[in-house]
């Protein structure tokens, strides 16, 4: 069994960059201008539970976030700009929404933090969203038409840059899957805009989702998940590996932008899928197995699993891999340092099973914020105060800090944060069986 508390001493390697992440409709509040704002108001929409109102009201409290990443020793924030407040008109652009981004930028460097930035994290104006969005190939050049209005302005100020937040999410419906297409050539066209203005790394933040068979014998099983497996993940890495866009039903396709558009790997890593071919929509929920939930607290069927991400990473190690997103919701705050600290172990056995070449880690995320239809999923390192908004950080981020400190991990550092929690004894593999042997005989 894997004993935590005896896990040895780790350090990562120099200039390793540790810090966390979060997204401009997820904490500034009062985004009116988005697609997001619109379906919440609408109220059409059953998986949105509660509008995001001024979630964690970062707009007006861009200072006190930067506070509490000194407070916890990040070294590195990633957070995204939001088009709708750039360009919330189509051509009417808003230099004083841009111009507040670029003062947060200047203080974050100030501060001697890694500014990592996001140029599309699920939202964009709601003008756009009436042109049928990423739905249609030609409506990509409002994209890049805002990007070279943004980025050369954000450039000088920008350490790296994410262009496009997980555009791999979907079904493998064909709507669903000509959007990806959709969204993955917005991404390469919109990494040469980068490009053209910014020599600091790009990439696009890729939600890695390994896809296994519920039944692993099983022909149908084992086939959805090659399909669920290519559609999620492969397609992208392919894609960006040759430049080929590579979907079913539809003609392959070559996009010389897309060909190399990464500098590095940015990583989403949460969970692993089970694919249920009996199920319509593919996705298993018999999974009360070993492994933990990602959502503890909440019946969603995401099962935490460390060796998946090991596995992962093999197959990635043709670049350097950012870990742009790794974090757990839930309001047990001690299972959020033994999330991290497996995570950590992961990463650890990743980089000397594999040599995967990993460089960074965000942990996701920095504040307790809107989740996407809810506020009662928490991933924060730091809570928010509903009225005031204060932020106050979790037992869990001094584990987080401790670590960033030492530039690693250990049994003893995890014992330190997590001194309620049983320790037991691990088997040692060296020695000779002995009492095993004695009960054998008797
Ligand atoms: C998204 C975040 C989200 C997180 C937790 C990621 O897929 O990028 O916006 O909050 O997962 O669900």
């Amino acid at each position: 069994m894997l004993n935590l508390h005896k896990m040895p001493e780790f350090t990562f390697p120099e200039n390793f960059l540790w810090g966390s992440g979060s997204a401009a409709h997820q904490i500034e509040g009062n985004n009116v201008n988005n697609q997001w704002w619109h379906m919440e108001q609408s109220g059409n929409n059953p998986s949105i539970h509660a509008p995001s109102g001024k979630a964690c009201n970062s707009w007006q409290m861009l200072d006190d976030d930067i506070r509490l990443l000194k407070e916890l020793g990040h070294q590195a924030y990633r957070f995204s700009v939001e088009w709708s407040r750039i360009e919330p008109r189509h051509g009417e652009y808003d230099q004083a929404a841009l111009d507040r981004y670029i003062g947060f930028l200047q203080k974050l460097r100030a501060n001697g933090i890694h500014t990592s930035v996001t140029l599309l994290h699920f939202t964009h104006p709601q003008w756009f969203e009436e042109l049928g969005g990423f739905t249609k190939e030609e409506n990509i050049r409002y994209f890049t038409g805002f990007l070279t209005f943004a980025v050369p302005q954000l450039a000088p100020y920008t350490d790296s840059w994410t262009v496009v937040n997980e555009i791999n999410l979907g079904s493998t419906a064909f709507d669903a899957l000509v959007k990806r297409k959709v969204l993955l050539k917005a991404f390469a066209y919109g990494s040469a805009v980068v490009k053209s203005f910014s020599a600091a790394p790009v990439s696009a933040a890729h939600a890695l989702i390994p896809c296994y068979p519920l039944r692993v014998h099983d022909p149908l099983d084992t086939a959805a998940a090659h399909l669920n497996n290519w559609v999620t993940n492969e397609y992208f890495f392919h894609g960006v590996r040759t430049g080929e866009i590579i979907l079913p039903q539809m003609d392959v396709e070559y996009v010389p932008e897309l060909k190399n558009s990464c500098d590095f790997w940015a990583v989403n890593y949460y969970h692993r899928r089970k694919v249920d071919a009996r199920k319509a929509n593919m996705a298993a929920d018999k999974m009360y197995f070993n492994n933990f939930r990602m959502c503890l607290d909440y019946p969603a069927d995401r099962e935490f699993c460390p060796e998946v991400f090991v596995d992962a990473m093999a197959k990635l190690t043709d670049k350097p891999i950012w870990i742009t997103e790794n974090g757990v919701c839930t309001d047990t705050d001690e299972f959020r340092t033994i999330y991290l600290m497996l995570q950590l172990e992961a990463m650890r056995t990743a980089m000397e099973l594999y040599s995967a070449d990993i460089r960074a880690y965000f942990h996701w995320s920095l504040l307790d914020n809107y989740e996407w239809g809810t506020y009662d999923m928490r991933f924060g390192l730091a809570s928010v105060d509903k009225k005031t908004f204060v932020r106050t950080p979790k037992p869990s981020a001094y584990f987080y800090k401790d670590v960033i400190r030492a530039n690693g991990m250990s049994g003893e550092l995890f014992a330190k944060h997590t001194p309620a929690l049983p320790h037991f004894e691990m088997m040692d593999m060296t020695q000779p069986k002995k009492q095993l042997s004695q009960e054998t005989q008797a």
